[in-house]
């Protein structure tokens, strides 16, 4: 049976993108014989007039080593609360109905939606108004329930631990506290496996909020051993127990999502201005989302596509690609997106870290 499929790529991009584009076209053409469209900037190239483009085996060649996404994406096109600006004021607007009268128009049978939790939920929405929607897990952030690992973690993982290994050499050399701000907004992954992998001596993320007496004494013990430097690493979500997390932005001044940014420079500032220590900070920022995807992103997202293609000839609607252990497997998309999935702070990977002498700077019991 001749079919027409869609996918899209929605939410902030990440390395490993175009693997899931061209795995997805591949297997719709040669498998299937069937015609993809690419649904262009997430879910507003379906709001006014669609924009969109014709995908064939010619249009995803050389992509897989190419990081972002050839389709474009947007963090803030939700259909269900859309900025809509007139006379100088945004209104939020429920343009969905704009977007399935789209969708039906391009004559596509169902929709691949690639995202993290705010694109896989407005796709599950979207599906009960009436478009047929298989979903592919992605965020370096790792914080999706339902599969193992997203793809793009694991090459931001990679991007954080060779920063790690260029500022030991720094920090050492001038015996300074160097703090390394990485992404991580609710979960704290990345800081978790980079600082084990770039041997951090300090990690703090937001599912364990920290003291900074502890952090202090932390570098000051190794100061005592003789260990004149230290490497901190903090995801952007981590907050003291005694306060809150450093927020650039509020909601309301950024179209409904919080801008995080300078936990680093605050706890450089904490730890120099309690000790005699020099500090630096570095942030990392979006250089963890750019450039190429490690192999193991280009493998799982060409898998994940196949598998998203595979659940569509099936009529297996409603459902996200997984990886569990070394299998693709499938589950619920309501399941993947009904809570995140964060660091245990008493789990395996945390106390492998404080056996290994890394400090989480818990507070200190009374
Ligand atoms: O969700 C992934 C993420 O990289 C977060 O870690 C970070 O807070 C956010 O995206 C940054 O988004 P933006 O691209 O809008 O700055």
């Amino acid at each position: 049976m001749s079919r027409t499929i869609a996918i899209l790529t929605g939410g902030g991009d990440c390395p490993g993108l175009n693997a899931v584009i061209r795995g997805v076209v591949r297997s719709a053409i040669l498998d299937h014989n069937w015609r993809v469209i690419g649904i262009e900037d997430g879910f507003d190239g379906l709001v006014g007039e669609p924009r969109w483009r014709e995908l064939t085996l010619a249009s995803v060649r050389g992509i897989l080593p190419r990081g972002g996404t050839i389709l474009g994406t947007s963090n803030r096109g939700n259909p269900f609360a859309y900025p809509v600006e007139n006379n100088g004021t945004t209104r939020m607007v429920d343009v969905s109905a704009e977007v399935v009268e789209n969708f039906q128009r391009l004559g596509a049978d169902a929709l691949v939606a690639v995202g993290g939790d705010g694109t896989l939920k407005i796709a599950l929405t979207l599906q009960e108004k009436g478009i047929p929607m298989v979903g592919v897990p992605k965020t370096i952030d790792n914080d999706l329930r339902g599969t193992d690992v997203t793809f793009g973690y694991n090459t931001a993982v990679g991007i954080v631990t060779e920063a790690l290994d260029r500022l030991h050499t720094t920090a050492e050399s001038h015996h300074r506290v160097m703090v390394t701000e990485v992404m991580g907004r609710d979960a704290g992954w990345i800081a978790l496996e980079s600082g084990i992998a770039g041997s951090a001596d300090v990690i703090l993320i937001p599912e364990i909020p920290f003291d900074l007496n502890t952090v202090c004494d932390a570098i000051h013990q190794r100061k005592a051993l003789g260990r004149k430097f230290s490497i901190v690493v903090v995801s952007e979500g981590a907050f003291p127990a005694a306060g809150r997390k450093v927020v650039q932005l509020t909601a309301s001044e950024n179209r409904g999502v919080e801008r995080l940014g300078g936990v680093g420079a605050f706890v450089a500032e904490e730890i120099s201005g309690r000790m005699q220590v020099e500090t630096r900070v570095v942030v990392l920022g979006h250089v963890q989302r750019g450039g190429t995807p490690s192999p193991f992103d280009r493998i799982l997202g060409s898998r994940f596509g196949i598998k998203a293609v595979e659940l569509i000839a099936q009529g297996r609607y409603g459902r996200m690609v997984s990886l569990q252990g070394r299998h693709v497997y499938d589950v619920d998309i309501a399941d993947a997106v009904d809570s995140l999935n964060l660091v245990e702070p008493d789990g395996d990977l945390v106390r492998s870290a404080e056996a290994l002498g890394i400090t989480f700077g818990r507070p200190t019991l009374p």
